[in-house]
């Protein structure tokens, strides 16, 4: 039997998976590790808690499980994207790691934009320069620590550090490397353009390759502080996003994720190089070779639902604490008592701005219709209408650029819930399924390791093997109601966009 290894550099922890090549998970291990938020918007790591939980989470999941070192055919890494590693000629850290979720270079991002050219910066790259992004990162650390910029000689994402440390090698993949706003994501190599606007050598960039990759192999020194044999190759692998789709199976066109997690992502899988005009969607490499994904980002998907479960719950929550039963199941019953389309009752859910389709971190949650009429179970219910229009914006998106949506898989939070999962194929207009993967990107990142150590002859083949359907909704009696209210749904923040923006200004000057 062959196993395979997947790693995942989180942002809180890393989640290191051994599975077998039939895709049973047979060892998991979680190793936690801190970050530093050194001033308000900043967002730090130090890399060297990524090489301590890695060795660590290895050697674990070795002993756990007892598998073999020599029957370990690949090692899959994956990661949190867009963090900036600086190495100085020696492979030195030279400062923490700025994250993904850093939100200092607001200033840089525009000068990158007002000298590339918004439009030309999309067409290359497939995104505008966002500030989590990895250019502006480095445009930062030059004009702000120009000390530490002078000793640079390397910029490695978080994933490919730690692959820097098991293999003594540079390199990094196509969907990891879309994240940087370097890539020219529709030829699938470092951009010399926005290399030269940047001035940024090229030479500091490492070498980049398809995810399915084996382009590197576990050194001496790593075989001996990990337990691994010298040579297991290492897969290129890929982003979190990447990897997890490739785990879950989205690797082909007309299948679409939907995942409802605090924040909630749609991610499809694209046979062409498709962006959105205004670049609403990110349009990344994905981790199937030669292929693209388009993903939509909502920052309180059920995050929304927890709030209104904190905020308006406390009896349910009583109640359950009682039965032994869950306040999420009894918050639905009462949404499912109240009828679809809530009686035009309205929920915005941009609790903490938005960033698809509408990047406004100025956007507000907002109830909208409420009447007499309305109870408890009407405002539960628009909560979980108000997040699934949200999801629904970006799948609009992608159908907008031709993308035809056969299959929407659903995880998270809303795949739990009967009435949100019929909710979710009715707004949708699609059918929904669910699948037995539960697990997330270092899951994907193992079977990325599977196709670099031949295990697997594709991603396609190895997800039919592994990714098997739980549960199947088609779209019923609702759709056509909530054909009528999303416009109307639609239509709110448009008219509430400007009304956002002056009372932040008011919230400004007296909170
Ligand atoms: C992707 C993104 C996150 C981070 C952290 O664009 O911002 O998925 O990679 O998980």
């Amino acid at each position: 039997m062959n196993y395979l290894i997947g790693i995942d550099v989180g942002t809180s922890s890393m989640k290191t998976l051994l599975i077998d090549e039939s895709g049973v998970v047979v060892g998991s291990v979680t190793e936690f590790y801190p970050f530093e938020t050194p001033k308000p918007l900043w967002s730090e790591q130090d890399p060297a808690h990524w090489w301590k939980a890695t060795c660590v989470s290895i050697k674990r999941v070795l002993e756990e499980t007892r598998v073999e070192s020599k029957d370990v055919a690949g090692v899959g890494l994956t990661g949190q994207m867009h963090g900036l590693v600086l190495l100085d000629k020696d492979n030195q850290v030279l400062r923490p790691c700025i994250l993904w979720n850093d939100q200092r270079t607001a200033k840089q991002c525009a000068d990158i934009t007002a000298k590339v050219g918004a439009e030309r910066v999309l067409e290359l790259t497939g995104n505008p320069v966002l500030p989590g992004f990895t250019a502006p990162k480095i445009a930062w650390v030059r004009e702000n620590e120009p000390e530490i910029f002078a000793k640079a000689e390397r910029f490695l994402l978080p994933k490919d550090y730690v692959r820097f440390l098991l293999s003594g090698e540079h390199f990094t993949d196509v969907s990891d490397a879309s994240g940087t706003s370097l890539l020219n994501v529709g030829q699938r190599d470092w951009s010399d353009e926005m290399c030269d606007a940047l001035e940024i050598d090229r030479s500091f960039l490492p070498e980049v390759t398809e995810s399915t990759v084996a382009s590197t192999r576990i050194s001496a020194e790593a075989a001996a502080a990990t337990g691994l044999l010298e040579g297991t190759p290492i897969a290129a692998g890929g982003g979190d996003q990447a990897a997890q789709a490739v785990g879950s199976g989205i690797v082909r066109e007309g299948i679409v994720s939907a995942t409802l997690g605090t924040s909630g992502v749609v991610f499809a899988h694209s046979d062409e190089y498709r962006v959105e005009p205004n670049g609403r969607l990110h349009a990344f490499c994905h981790a199937v070779p030669g292929k693209w994904h388009l993903m939509g980002v909502m920052l309180s998907a059920a995050g929304s639902f927890d709030w209104y479960k904190n905020t308006f719950g406390g009896e349910e929550d009583r109640l359950a604490e009682e039965n032994g039963s869950n306040v999420f199941d009894l918050l639905t019953e009462q949404a499912a008592a109240a009828p679809a389309g809530s009686e035009g009752l309205l929920f915005l859910p941009y609790l903490s701005g938005e960033r698809t389709p509408h990047p406004d971190p100025n956007a507000r949650g907002t109830f909208f219709g409420m009447t007499l009429r309305h109870g408890k179970g009407h405002m539960t219910r628009s909560v979980l209408e108000g997040i699934t229009y949200g999801m629904n914006d970006s799948l609009q998106l992608m159908r907008n650029l031709g993308l035809e949506i056969s299959e929407v898989r659903a995880s998270g939070g809303g795949a739990k819930s009967d009435l949100w999962l019929q909710m979710q194929a009715d707004i949708y207009g699609s059918k929904v399924v669910t699948t037995n993967v539960t697990e997330g990107a270092a899951f994907g990142a193992a079977v990325l390791a599977g196709v670099a150590s031949g295990v697997y002859n594709d991603l396609d083949s190895a997800a039919s093997r592994i990714v098997k359907n739980t549960g199947e909704i088609e779209p019923g009696n609702g759709r056509d109601i909530y054909a009528d209210f999303y416009p109307e749904y639609q239509a709110l923040y448009p008219a509430l966009k400007d009304r956002f923006a002056s009372i932040a200004k008011v919230i400004d000057r007296h909170v």
